[in-house]
């Protein structure tokens, strides 16, 4: 209400001064009917105005997978094994830092702190990523706190992309890529890794991109490239050969990669994760993503960082400064608190960066066995905390004829009708691939084992009943 009032008020100057209005005490539903009966021909101009457009780099990009299937398994009261979040408390180290943040002796805590990221927060990342990266990293130039690691991801697009530049993104891809790279002016080129062995079961490290395919993809305007590994939703783990043959691929074109790594310690049976930034001649050209809400279990602090040169960080600071600014002082501080501690026992089994795999890795198993119990085909994912299986085998008529992929069609019927949210894998898949990807469905598996064992039943359960 308050909004429209304001909105149409500087169009009704010329027959309503506009201090008036303002300063008016009278209802809203008075100041209407008043305004309407004086000057009708101004109200319908009124009227019209309050249709704003939206800005174009907005077109196409309103809502998203997220907005849609949360609110149908809101509706539906669903079991929710959609969302990536752990439903277990984080680590209560970085808790109660976070409440000695907020209400210890310190109480500048409580205000603003460095912009490009507070202090203590940037000395520890850097500390740990000249480790990671073997090469020092400066903690006041090389380091940019983020709201997320989707904050880093938007500066690198905006920080780096024009309109007519092009953008390769390999699939299955974070949805946001897309969006990002359109809203910066640039144009999508998409890249999948397809499965080898389609209709049987497989572990992630089976579905390849096609190298020839991928050079294929690059052209004089092509500026970035966009990999995640481990890969959201697959939980493929690219391999040291996968990575330079990519890196190859850039230094050849003159590309840069925006390397979102934010599972970087979410690794199962012995994987590795190497880091495109550490390849031969990669630094230069590379901004590494990772989020603290991924290490330490805090998805809800939304806190991230960029990692990269000084002549790549200055453009993806310069937008931080310009929207953002400055992330929660306390929520970087607890963050900084938590680094510390892990930083003291990186190659030790209570490190929380190896102890969260270790609790994963049966959960994954646990998820899996129950996933191919009712004839679904897992792909076991060598990290990450989701895992998509395909369950074309199961003949389900949802009776939706409408042109959906299948995988969204079956996702919805699971939510109406069982009570049990999915997200399609195909949303991770550009327009022109998502076939690849529609006889798949992606589970979140960083949840208490019984709400998996609860997941389980409902299956079960629908199984059975598909028998009698
Ligand atoms: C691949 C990938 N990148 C980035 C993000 C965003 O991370 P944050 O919550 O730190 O913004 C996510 C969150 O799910 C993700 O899966």
């Amino acid at each position: 209400m308050f909004k429209a009032v304001t909105s149409i008020a500087p169009a009704a100057s010329s027959c309503c001064r506009r201090g008036v209005l303002f300063r008016s005490s009278a209802p809203l539903t008075s100041f209407y009917q008043l305004n309407t009966s004086a000057c009708f021909s101004t109200t319908s101009q009124l009227m019209a105005s309050t249709e704003f457009k939206g800005a174009k780099r907005l077109e196409g990009n309103y809502g998203n997978v997220w907005v849609e299937y949360i609110a149908l398994t809101m509706k539906h009261n669903a079991l929710n094994l959609g969302q990536g979040f752990p439903d277990f408390a984080p680590p209560d180290y970085v808790t109660k830092a976070l409440v000695e943040a907020v209400t210890g002796p310190n109480v500048l805590l409580n205000q603003y702190t460095r912009g490009y990221g507070h202090p203590r927060l940037v000395n520890a990342i850097a500390k740990l990523f000249s480790k990671l990266h073997d090469r020092p990293v400066d903690p006041m130039t090389n380091v940019l706190v983020t709201a997320g690691a989707y904050e880093s991801l938007f500066c690198c697009f905006q920080g780096f992309i024009n309109p007519g530049d092009e953008v390769i993104i390999i699939e299955p891809f974070f949805d946001c890529y897309e969006p990002m790279t359109r809203a910066a002016g640039g144009t999508p080129v998409f890249v999948p890794l397809r499965p080898s062995k389609p209709g049987s079961l497989m572990t992630s490290a089976e579905w390849k991109l096609d190298p020839a395919e991928l050079e294929s993809k690059f052209s004089r305007k092509t500026k970035a490239l966009v990999i995640n590994t481990p890969n959201n939703p697959l939980g493929k783990v690219f391999t040291r050969e996968e990575l330079e043959m990519i890196a190859n691929l850039c230094k050849k074109y003159n590309v840069l990669v925006f390397a979102d790594e934010v599972y970087e310690w979410l690794l199962y049976d012995g994987h590795k994760h190497t880091r495109i930034a550490t390849l031969p001649g990669m630094w230069d050209r590379t901004l590494t993503i990772s989020s603290a809400g991924k290490t330490f279990s805090v998805t809800g602090w939304k806190l991230g960082w960029t990692v990269a040169p000084d002549h790549l960080m200055k453009h993806v600071s310069a937008f931080h400064q310009n929207c953002v600014y400055t992330c929660a002082t306390p929520i970087q501080e607890a963050a900084a608190v938590g680094f510390e501690l892990e930083l003291g026992r990186l190659d030790s089994p209570d490190c929380y960066f190896l102890e969260l795999p270790a609790m994963l890795q049966p959960k994954r198993d646990l998820l899996a066995a129950q996933l191919q119990e009712v004839g679904m085909l897992p792909v076991t994912p060598d990290g990450g905390y989701f895992m998509v299986a395909d369950f074309s085998h199961l003949g389900v008529e949802t009776g939706d004829d409408s042109d959906e992929p299948k995988d969204c069609k079956f996702v919805k019927w699971l939510i109406r009708e069982k009570k049990f949210a999915t997200i399609p894998t195909s949303a991770f898949y550009s327009k022109e691939h998502k076939s690849v990807a529609e006889n798949y469905i992606r589970f979140c598996f960083i949840k208490e084992d019984s709400t998996l064992r609860r997941a389980g039943d409902i299956l079960k359960e629908w199984k059975r009943s598909l028998k009698q």
